[in-house]
């Protein structure tokens, strides 16, 4: 009752202002009524509609900020502690990891599914090219979400001349199943992709490389894994993760990549976690390193995660670089983290890196090429 007279007395007050003092007590009573209604009104007819559209724009920020009260976090990793210099002898370095060095060097199989980062898989050949026994590359004409595409390996397949003696193409088409779930034509792919390696010839014992083209394992962690005997039979590799460019360096836990001794009963293709052990920085992980505008809508519309692309404006070309730019998130998403300290510390821009010590040596080797991906080149060809 108290809370509904300061109420009126507050309207009154403004109605003295407007009308000035010689009103009669009716005019006085009107204005008191009028001013409950515009309140009610503003209530009913402004605030009640912003807070709607608000949980429209932001329901899905709302929902992964308070991810931590409904998930928890994964079991954590075993992390192997990750010896390398190159001056240190591969023997040496597999007894600091507890194991023996062999005579000769496991056979090693890398394994992709591509869809459109040419640049980043010549990074990634070039890096591991001295270690790599058969590439195995899969294309398919559809996207995960079943958008057509272009067999670009196909198209560009020249410019990886180096690679040829060692390559085992393949190209499925697509199921163009329109509504499914994307992950189910994503397992279609993955299972064409274990035919596709008994087709190189894989074997038992030999190593297999399960990762995406923008995993990139780097070349001494490849080198130790195969000259080092009684490694475990699945081990991940932990990545730095680094978005746009190797300018935006976001965290080192990248963890999808796993390296295993193949098994032919048991060794299947997968992106997912499959055992509890982790190899310590191990490589780099640059995700939506592309070098044109087209690109990065290209990937946003392909993406498995389509419900991302919630508003049209996110696709257009002038906010995607302004958004590479600043270091910010293509779609406009909350970090998706376990704990509040760990989301609230992540919120906002990827800070600046001026480091490019410890990247891979052909991207330095052909750094007037991909200056795109080096530090203090965030602007990007339309294309
Ligand atoms: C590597 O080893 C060589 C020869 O043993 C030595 O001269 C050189 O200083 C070493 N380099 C580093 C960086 O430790
Ligand atoms: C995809 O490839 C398959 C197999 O080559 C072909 O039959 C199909 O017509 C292609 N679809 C599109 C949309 O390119
Ligand atoms: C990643 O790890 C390296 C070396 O272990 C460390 O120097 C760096 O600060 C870490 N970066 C981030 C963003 O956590």
């Amino acid at each position: 009752m108290s809370h509904g007279y300061s109420n009126s007395k507050k309207t009154d007050d403004i109605c003295e202002q407007v009308l000035g003092q010689q009103t009669s007590f009716a005019s006085r009573l009107r204005c008191m009524v009028r001013g409950i209604d515009i309140r009610v009104c503003i209530v009913f007819f402004v605030t009640i509609p912003v807070f709607i559209f608000g949980i429209y724009l932001h329901g899905q920020k709302i929902t992964y900020f308070l991810r931590p009260l409904w998930e928890s976090p994964p079991k954590a990793f075993h992390e192997i502690p990750h010896y390398y210099h190159e001056n240190v002898t591969m023997e040496t370095l597999c007894k600091l990891h507890g194991w023996k060095i062999r005579e000769s060097p496991r056979r090693v199989f890398d394994a992709v599914l591509f869809n459109n980062e040419i640049d980043i898989l010549t990074l990634r050949w070039n890096e591991l090219y001295p270690h790599i026994t058969q590439f195995v590359l899969l294309e398919s004409n559809s996207t995960f979400t079943s958008i057509p595409k272009p067999l670009l390996f196909a198209g560009n397949r020249h410019q990886f001349k180096f690679i040829e003696p060692r390559l085992t193409y393949g190209m499925i088409g697509g199921r163009f199943k329109k509504g499914e779930n994307p992950f189910v034509e994503e397992a279609y792919q993955r299972v064409a992709l274990d035919q596709l390696l008994r087709i190189a010839g894989i074997e038992d014992d030999d190593l297999l490389i399960m990762s995406d083209v923008d995993e990139i394992p780097s070349a001494h962690t490849i080198n130790l894994l195969r000259w080092c005997d009684d490694i475990p039979p699945i081990i991940h590799l932990q990545l730095r993760n680094y978005l746009y460019s190797f300018e935006y360096h976001l965290d080192n836990k990248s963890w999808r990549a796993s390296i295993h001794r193949y098994n032919s009963g048991k060794t299947r293709y997968a992106h997912y976690r499959q055992a509890d052990v982790i190899l310590s920085d191990a490589g780099w992980h640059c995700s939506f390193c592309f070098r044109y505008i087209s690109e990065f809508i290209f990937k946003m519309k392909a993406y498995s995660h389509t419900d991302r692309v919630r508003f049209s404006h996110y696709l257009n070309p002038k906010r995607i670089q302004d958004v590479i730019c600043k270091g910010a998130d293509l779609f406009d998403m909350i970090p998706e983290e376990y704990t509040f300290k760990e989301i609230i510390g992540k919120m906002g821009p990827i800070p600046h890196s001026y480091s490019a010590v410890h990247l891979p040596a052909y991207l330095l080797n052909n750094a007037e090429k991909y200056r795109y991906l080096l530090p203090g080149n965030c602007k990007r060809e339309s294309g």
